[in-house]
């Protein structure tokens, strides 16, 4: 299967946004060679890999490139040109093809250590922080991705809201019973699930954007879950915003939203675990 199977030490690359659909020529391979390089027992990817008709192409090379386990998660970018179902029949059909490609949403618990595990999902921005109504950004998902687009604000809202608490019933459901068995999870989600952690040149996002960056239902089963879990402890990895941000929700709570730049992807951080 490709999966962990030792309870010893392990180094993970997370990376995020890295967007490989804008790399030209080499310069995909040489990031992916660079990533080899450190030689990691796992790679945790919070979304934005590619676009929907390129997500098949990039995680295969991913996959081919990466021997080790690649865990991600898929972003808004992910579904660009197509729809959700479309692109989670790919993906799904595509881990079933490659044994070290594995995602998040279909993955469980996965023990990482004999002391952390790994729980994600993708998320969505879900529309409930600031002012969804009266915001005037035009994501390009409400062009690009085939059920958000031609539809009007209302129903896009409820379908925000709809994909936000998707992730939140998702959490809900795995995420008490990985504290039960981990002292330590890291969730791996693109969306940052808090205010606070959606920042861009290092403020925190207004009103105007936050309906399209933040998902509030997974940042609330979130605070919930942790509060019912004092002594376990929780690592968000997300991404969206491509403005980093390291906060502690609470004292075993803390979310890192990943900084990133088109074209020029990058690794976040190398974790011990
Ligand atoms: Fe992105
Ligand atoms: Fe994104």
């Amino acid at each position: 299967m490709g999966l962990f199977s030792s309870p010893a030490m392990k180094r993970l690359a997370w990376l995020t946004d890295i967007h490989l659909n804008f790399l030209e020529g080499t310069a995909c391979s040489r990031f992916l060679d660079e990533v080899a390089r450190e030689q990691p027992d796992g790679i945790l990817i919070s979304g934005d890999l590619a676009e929907g008709h390129t997500i098949e192409t990039c995680l295969r090379m991913v996959a081919q490139r990466l021997t080790c386990p690649v865990y991600f998660v898929l972003g808004n970018h992910d579904f660009y040109f197509s729809n959700f179902r479309d692109v989670h029949r790919t993906v799904r059909n595509l881990c079933h093809a490659q044994s070290n490609l594995h995602w998040l949403n279909d993955g469980g618990i996965i023990p990482l250590t004999g002391n952390t595990a790994l729980v994600g999902h993708d998320g969505w921005a879900d529309g409930r922080f600031g002012d969804f109504f009266n915001s005037d950004v035009d994501m390009t998902d409400y062009f690009l991705i085939e059920d958000l687009a031609r539809i009007d604000s209302h129903s896009r809202f409820e379908k925000l809201n709809r994909l936000g608490d998707e992730a939140a019933a998702f959490v809900d459901r795995l995420l008490p019973e990985a504290l039960r068995q981990y002292e330590r999870v890291i969730l791996v989600t693109h969306v940052p699930p808090f205010r606070e952690a959606c920042r861009y040149d290092g403020e925190i996002c207004d009103d105007n954007y936050l309906p399209h960056f933040a998902c509030r239902a997974l940042g609330e089963s979130l605070t919930n879950i942790m509060q019912e879990f004092p002594a376990g402890h929780l690592t968000v990895l997300c991404g969206h915003t491509h403005g980093r941000a390291v906060v502690e929700i609470a004292s075993n709570l803390v979310v890192k939203t990943g900084a990133a730049e088109y074209g020029a992807p990058a690794i976040q951080e190398i974790l011990t675990v």
